[in-house]
């Protein structure tokens, strides 16, 4: 199979990773890349978020696949444009990525489709939204659109509450519809099902470490790193989250006139009441997928492939025993103002069995240097989670750049549960 994969983070270098160990790969290219994806396909030069461009070369090459890594593509129509001209995508339709588009939106859908999901109401009048989030005081507010991670406050306060309305209202287009959201306690969990608009299978739990700081403090960021499985979901409990959440959206987008074709990511805060969906994204997690990639013991190209013709037959994955983490290196000043262009060193050192996934990284006169605030991701598996996590760490500690800053907590929660 001819196969081209959109995107230039650490998530499509893991793609790229795994779709370069299946036996059915002829060809495989990654639009744009980075160095990591360099070494396993050919880098080319495309917009991913260009529908037109991205047919064109599909057609030209007698592309077989193309798999969406980020959302731009999809909310742009790559996928429509892509399914207009015949060609398979692993990746959903416009009208489906606004589970993760417009969170107004995602809660419609959960509603329709009797997912369990943190209780809300939806405001365009910012007068009306201050005064309830007041009245609440302790309230999440979430502004509609695509924020770049900075649309979702936690406001534990009437005065918090009210300047976290006004602060996402002032986001623009982004903030004309807010959604208040009850507070949830719990632990946070991914859960990603690869779906065909009908049918789905699902990838063991991940749990991502949002904040930039340890003991989850300071700013939020894309994930600071990953673990998988998570402990805190049992194989029952999944499965249970594939048929109260998963099944019932499949079906609610179905009637839509969208059907849902790629990785619906389901962000889940598990309350003493049960598992509560706060949010879906239309795509692979990152650094989720990283670590999920590492863990699947199968063939991920027919998945994809299934997946994008409608013809996905529902089974559990083969996954490994034990357990794979991901800690992503940053750059210095991220999540603010990342610095680019610091050398990268030793990444030849990392250990056997460690693999790093590029992100943030590009060559400038042959030397390696960091070009984004999430560097790359590095993981390890390991038979438990203190070996996977004691050589991930020894990963890490080969890495180096100046500025260079990492969680040393990653999967420290799930240690303190006794795994
Ligand atoms: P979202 O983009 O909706 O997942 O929100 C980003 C982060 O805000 C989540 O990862 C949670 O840590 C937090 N969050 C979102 N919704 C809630 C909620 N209802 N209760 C508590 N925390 C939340
Ligand atoms: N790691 C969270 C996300 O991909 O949205």
């Amino acid at each position: 199979m001819r196969v081209l994969v959109l995107g230039s983070g650490g998530r499509e270098h893991a793609l790229a990773w795994k779709v370069a160990q299946s036996p059915l790969l002829t060809k495989l290219w990654c639009a744009p890349g980075n160095p990591g994806t360099a070494s396993l396909a050919e880098n080319v030069a495309l917009s991913p978020e260009d529908p037109e461009a991205v047919v064109a070369f599909a057609r030209t090459q007698k592309v077989d696949l193309v798999v969406v890594g980020p959302e731009a593509p999809l909310m742009a129509g790559v996928a429509d444009a892509l399914g207009a001209a015949g060609v398979p995508c692993f990746g959903p339709v416009a009208g489906a990525a606004r589970v993760e588009g417009s969170k107004a939106f995602a809660k419609e859908v959960m509603a329709a489709a009797g997912v369990p999901a943190a209780a809300s109401e939806t405001f365009t009048d910012v007068a009306a939204a201050e005064a309830y989030a007041r009245a609440r005081g302790q309230v999440v507010v979430k502004a509609d659109g695509l924020a770049a991670g900075k649309g979702v406050i936690v406001a534990r306060s009437a005065e918090e509450a009210a300047a976290a309305v006004r602060e996402l209202a002032a986001l623009g287009e982004a903030g004309k519809r807010l959604v208040l959201e009850e507070v949830l306690e719990g632990e946070e969990v991914s859960v990603i099902a690869l779906c065909d608009g009908e049918r789905y299978v699902l990838l063991p739990p991940a749990q991502d470490h949002k904040r930039v700081g340890e003991g989850d403090t300071g700013p939020n960021t894309g994930g600071m790193g990953a673990y998988t499985p998570a402990p805190f979901l049992t194989p029952a409990a999944l499965a249970e989250v594939g048929e109260s959440v998963i099944a019932p959206t499949l079906a609610v987008m179905r009637a839509r006139g969208t059907p849902f074709r790629g990785a619906l990511y389901a962000g889940l805060m598990l309350t003493q009441a049960g598992p509560r969906v706060l949010e879906f994204n239309a795509r692979f997690g990152d650094p989720e997928t990283q670590v999920l990639l590492m863990q699947l013991a199968e063939d991920v190209l027919p998945l994809l492939d299934a997946c994008a013709r409608g013809q996905l037959a529902p089974r559990p994955l083969a996954v490994h025993a034990g357990v794979t983490v991901g800690v992503v290196l940053a750059a210095h000043g991220y999540p603010q103002s990342p610095r680019k262009g610091d050398v990268i060193s030793g990444l030849e050192s990392v250990g056997e069995g460690v693999q790093l996934f590029h992100a943030g990284t590009t060559r400038r006169d042959g030397a390696l240097v960091t070009s984004g605030g999430r560097v790359m991701t590095v993981c390890a598996r390991g038979a438990t989670l203190v070996e996977a996590r004691e050589r991930a760490y020894a990963g890490v500690a080969r890495v180096s750049f100046p500025g260079k800053h990492f969680r040393r907590d990653i999967g420290a929660r799930a240690l303190a549960e006794g795994s």
